[in-house]
């Protein structure tokens, strides 16, 4: 068998016009849907993230603003300005790129975001919304994969899940969110003792741990839906996920590639979720 592979950048492009739909209708009511996005030191990685979440705002006509701060910045600092933008009217979502330097705690910072503007979903309050299963905004990576396995009208009620990882940022709320759509959820970490006994029962895989070829076939069962979050730089300067693509697309139904798969669908995510913002802004006004 040879698996479809699950084009992120494809189905992106086709989302995004429907959340741009939406924009538009926001304008015509007089709100332009804001998105402030912060950055703390110079990341690499998290400057080119940075750079493609600011253009998917303006592909689909938002308002968007960079706040580049540099890394010696203090937390107090960090969190004034924080607070200014939760104050910010022309601003509906606020997002402060991970990770932060280590001198500043990120639990404060991600708690100082109010959470009506919380569009990465990452404060307290929204984690707990998505535990008790009447989420306000889904962290961006579980709901584009979320959103792509809906979009490939891959089942999720009663499947075997098994997600490899488990932080607070894809592999928790994964977990969440496939359990509240009925999955059999199991959740491995990298500590998990044979990890193959647990992969080969997954009707859907999604793999989030940051090690390159983690997932090898012989640990995947056939027909399986693999959704790879990873990405990793090799030395070479190739950009690959956790799974090894060439072997497991020879056994699996579904697979997604990095790039161009989980990746996208992550940024359509952070424009639907700021979008959403500015609708219950104008709702509650
Ligand atoms: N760093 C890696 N992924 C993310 C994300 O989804 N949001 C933020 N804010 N930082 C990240």
């Amino acid at each position: 068998m040879t698996a479809k592979i699950i084009d992120g950048k494809e189905i992106a492009v086709k989302v995004r016009q429907q959340w741009k739909e939406r924009v538009d209708k926001l304008k015509e009511s007089g709100i332009l849907p804001g998105l402030a996005v912060i950055i703390v030191g110079d990341n690499p990685a998290s400057r080119v993230y940075v750079r493609n979440k600011i253009k998917a705002c303006h592909e689909v006509g938002m308002h968007s603003e960079l706040h580049d701060l540099p890394e010696d910045i203090s937390e107090t600092m960090l969190l004034e300005a924080i607070e200014r933008l939760n104050q910010d009217k022309t601003i509906h979502g606020i997002l402060v790129q991970l990770p932060l330097p280590e001198h500043i705690d990120v639990n404060r910072v991600l708690e100082t975001i109010a959470v009506e503007k919380d569009v990465d979903g990452f404060h307290l309050y929204n984690l707990g919304g998505l535990v008790a299963g009447n989420t306000v905004f889904p962290p961006c990576t579980p709901y584009g994969v979320q959103c792509l396995l809906e979009y490939c009208e891959i089942s999720i009620e009663g499947e075997n899940a098994v997600i490899v990882g488990r932080s607070n940022i894809v592999g928790k709320p994964m977990a969440l969110m496939l359990l509240q759509k009925s999955a059999t959820v199991t959740v491995c970490t990298s500590k998990t003792k044979d990890l193959k006994q647990f992969t080969s029962l997954a009707d859907i895989l999604v793999v989030a741990t940051g090690k390159p070829n983690l997932i090898t076939a012989d640990m995947v069962k056939p027909g399986a839906t693999v959704i790879d979050v990873g990405i990793n730089r090799l030395d070479d300067g190739r950009l690959v996920g956790d799974v090894d693509f060439e072997g497991v697309k020879e056994v699996a139904g579904y697979i997604t590639p990095v790039p161009g798969g989980v990746g996208p669908m992550t940024i359509t995510m952070l424009v639907a979720n700021t979008v959403i913002a500015a609708e219950q802004k104008l709702g509650a006004e």
